[in-house]
């Protein structure tokens, strides 16, 4: 998300905008990216980003190409970078998911053609982060000055850390609400307050009647050292129909997905439920992202800031898996990050 200006994603959510209307004539869609190859790269498991890329790039006349890791020679010990050189000569776009911070961003520098961050560890979902600003839009008919509750793993979910960027830039008011041990870290809060004057308060659920949205994700198991840590935060909040009765009438509940046992199925059923629609907003979302990418102006975007020396210490980096020169970007808040999984220096 930090390389979106605000009127950038805007432009993608006027452009998603046009990309549902001419879904309703799919001959014209499928004009639009003729004789393009997408490469979907997904190193982790998915079902929304993966089907909606595949979906979105069908419909604009795309053709994709899959990867599985585990059949591919990834499995043999090819690095990181090789994989990605091959695919990338194949290919006039790749849509990147990986388990390691970074990933996308060391991806794209080494590429010739543009990569889409799909997903990369705990740092970043931007096209996840696009699909949610631009239901909320939909839903509300605006951002600015929404109260929007984040509840849940907000120190682990990639979901959160973008959105709470997102909704920063757009000037949504922010309730965090999550148990003590999967708070939103210090530094992304910082960040966007700093950068954006953001609004961002940590509250209880006894809030939540004042909530306009409410965006709950999972606990992110995957990102746990102590598997036993994550069963013991799974128990330790939960979106059901009492919770509901005293939130406001018109609340939408957002998720990215997939969910587990954070929402009583029974709220499902709950007008106020917006997470199937949202998930359907991944198609035109992620049609407007590839056009951008591949034949617009998004294309070959870059990191943004003055590049200073930096070591990155982050466990989960990318530079832990594939070696690379090391570098960091200084960001408009005034504090360096590394390049590629955009950690501050820790200590
Ligand atoms: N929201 C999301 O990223 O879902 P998937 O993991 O299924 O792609």
């Amino acid at each position: 998300m930090r390389d979106f200006t605000r009127q950038e994603a805007e432009a993608v959510l006027f452009e998603a905008e046009k990309m549902e209307a001419l879904l309703k004539t799919p001959e014209k869609c499928s004009r639009i990216l003729p004789n393009r190859l997408v490469a979907n790269m997904f190193f982790e498991p998915s079902t929304r980003t993966s089907q909606s890329f595949q979906a979105a790039s069908s419909r604009l006349g795309a053709k994709t190409l899959s990867f599985h890791p585990q059949s591919s020679s990834a499995a043999k010990g090819e690095t990181f970078s090789d994989t990605i050189r091959m695919v990338d000569g194949y290919s006039d776009a790749i849509v990147l998911r990986h388990a390691h911070e970074g990933a996308a961003r060391l991806a794209a520098d080494i590429s010739e053609h543009p990569v889409i961050n799909a997903g990369d560890g705990g740092n970043q979902h931007p096209t996840q982060t696009l699909v949610d600003l631009y239901t909320i839009k939909k839903l509300k008919g605006k951002i600015t000055g929404l109260k929007i509750a984040l509840f849940g793993d907000l120190r682990h979910a990639r979901t959160m850390h973008s959105l709470l960027f997102g909704l920063s830039m757009f000037g949504a008011e922010m309730m965090l609400i999550s148990p003590p041990s999967l708070s939103m870290g210090a530094p992304s809060i910082r960040e966007a307050e700093r950068k954006f004057n953001a609004k961002i308060t940590a509250v209880s659920i006894k809030d939540l009647p004042q909530a306009d949205v409410l965006y709950v994700c999972r606990v992110q198991k995957e990102r746990f050292e102590d598997p036993r840590e994550a069963i013991a935060a799974e128990g330790a909040f939960r979106v059901s129909a009492k919770l509901l009765k005293s939130a406001k009438k018109d609340l939408a509940i957002l998720h990215p997905l997939p969910k587990v046992s954070e929402i009583d199925p029974i709220v499902d059923d709950d007008p106020r439920a917006k997470y199937f629609g949202q998930a359907k907003n991944g198609v035109p979302v992620r049609m407007a992202v590839l056009t951008r990418c591949i034949i617009g102006k998004g294309a070959k975007k870059r990191g943004q800031g003055e590049v200073v020396r930096f070591s990155c210490r982050n466990a989960s980096c990318i530079l832990r898996l594939q070696p690379a020169p090391q570098g960091g970007i200084l960001g408009a808040d005034g504090v360096a990050r590394c390049r590629y999984c955009e950690q501050p220096a820790r200590g």
